[in-house]
């Protein structure tokens, strides 16, 4: 697992150190993740890791209550500035950590491949107790191995695609990037 300190170190060193903010690549991956989105509307919906919170301002408008986290402070800030909507909260808060209560969406963004198999099947745990009966869950994740990621994009996937209680709704896959929407068996 990635640990916290190294994206406190990422966030001293720039605001935007994935350089998500105005970049083709990722506003597009953005509306295509939201477009994928099964329902117009979700009741209560979580987004842990939302950086700063550009994912967070398009999935806003679709959601009554949508809780967005991240362990890291300062893209926090930045992303309750991007979002000042009073039906959406940001709190401090990593992985497996979850919210109490029944969700109806949870998005996981690039974050899935930063945690540990032990956290990752804990997430997929969490995922599956809280998703209430008509509840969705997407993935969008980057494909490659790189240094920091304790698996692939792909290899996260398979393991919520192994999951009897999930069955695939959505699949998008490019050269780069996985993009799936499960919902309950
Ligand atoms: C690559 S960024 C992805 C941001 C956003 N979800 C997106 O798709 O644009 C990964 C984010 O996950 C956060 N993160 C790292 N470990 C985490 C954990 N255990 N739980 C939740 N978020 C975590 C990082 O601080 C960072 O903001």
């Amino acid at each position: 697992m990635t640990e916290p300190a190294y994206f406190e170190r990422m966030y001293a060193d720039s605001d935007d150190p994935w350089h998500l903010a105005g970049n083709p690549y990722e506003e597009r991956k953005y509306a295509l993740t939201v477009a994928s989105l099964p329902r117009e509307r979700y009741r209560r919906a979580f987004e842990p890791g939302c950086s700063i919170g550009l994912l967070t301002a398009l999935l806003a408008p679709r959601c009554d209550e949508l809780i967005a986290t991240d362990p890291v402070p300062e893209p926090l800030a930045r992303a309750r500035a991007r979002v000042p909507a009073t039906h959406v909260s940001f709190a401090q808060s990593a992985l497996p950590e979850w919210p109490p209560g029944e969700l109806d969406l949870v998005v996981l963004s690039e974050v899935l491949y930063f945690l540990s198999s032990d956290v990752r099947a804990q997430v997929l745990a969490r995922v599956v107790g809280s998703l209430d009966a008509d509840g969705q869950v997407v993935l969008v994740d980057w494909r490659h191995p790189f240094a920091e990621a304790a698996c692939t994009g792909d290899e996260a996937h398979d393991e919520f695609r192994a999951s009897p209680a999930l069955v695939r709704l959505v699949e998008h896959v490019e050269h780069d990037f996985r993009l799936e929407v499960f919902g309950r068996a």
